[in-house]
């Protein structure tokens, strides 16, 4: 046990993020406003995942086939978003979640997806491989770990 933590740590600490993002701090995926850059692919609803929040979720451009069809694996470098809202017409912004599609090996036993929570001014509240993020996802999984039905 004794022997090998600290080459496991190092490891993880090597294999921490293609995406370097320091967690405290604006975050370094979603760098603008997505309602003005991404592609809407679920309109206002509430959500039933996390927890009694409503929301809609946005895609990057070559996420949106892949998540509207559920057609496999989304490509490397999507992202897909989900705007939070208290509000049943989703008009106050609570916050964001998302999911970024890293490159084949950031976490491949989770469809190398880099999970973060956002507040809403795009601070980092969680980040990386979120291990709460990813065991529900695993679960409600309807394609490549999303689980909306659009
Ligand atoms: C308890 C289960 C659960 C947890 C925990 C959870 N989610 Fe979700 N998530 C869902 C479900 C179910 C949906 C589909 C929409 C809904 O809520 O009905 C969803 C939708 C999403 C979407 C929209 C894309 C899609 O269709 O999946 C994103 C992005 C997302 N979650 C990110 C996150 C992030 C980031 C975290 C961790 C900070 C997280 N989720 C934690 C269950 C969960």
């Amino acid at each position: 046990m004794a022997t090998w933590r600290p080459t496991l740590l190092l490891f993880l600490f090597l294999a921490n993020g293609c995406f370097q993002q320091d967690k405290a701090g604006t975050s370094q995926i979603l760098t603008s406003d997505p309602q003005t850059s991404y592609l809407p692919v679920r309109s206002c609803r509430i959500s039933n995942g996390h927890g009694s929040n409503y929301m809609v979720v946005l895609a990057s451009a070559q996420a949106e086939s892949e998540y509207l069809s559920g057609s496999g694996p989304l490509p490397k470098g999507s992202v897909i978003v989900a705007v939070e809202s208290d509000q049943a017409d989703c008009s106050d912004l609570t916050g964001y979640t998302l999911m970024y599609k890293e490159a084949p090996g950031y976490n491949p036993t989770a469809g190398d997806w880099h999970w973060q929570r956002l507040d809403d001014q795009r601070d980092v509240l969680q980040d990386g491989r979120v291990q709460g993020c990813i065991s529900c996802h695993t679960q409600c999984n309807r394609n490549d770990f999303t689980c909306s039905p659009p």
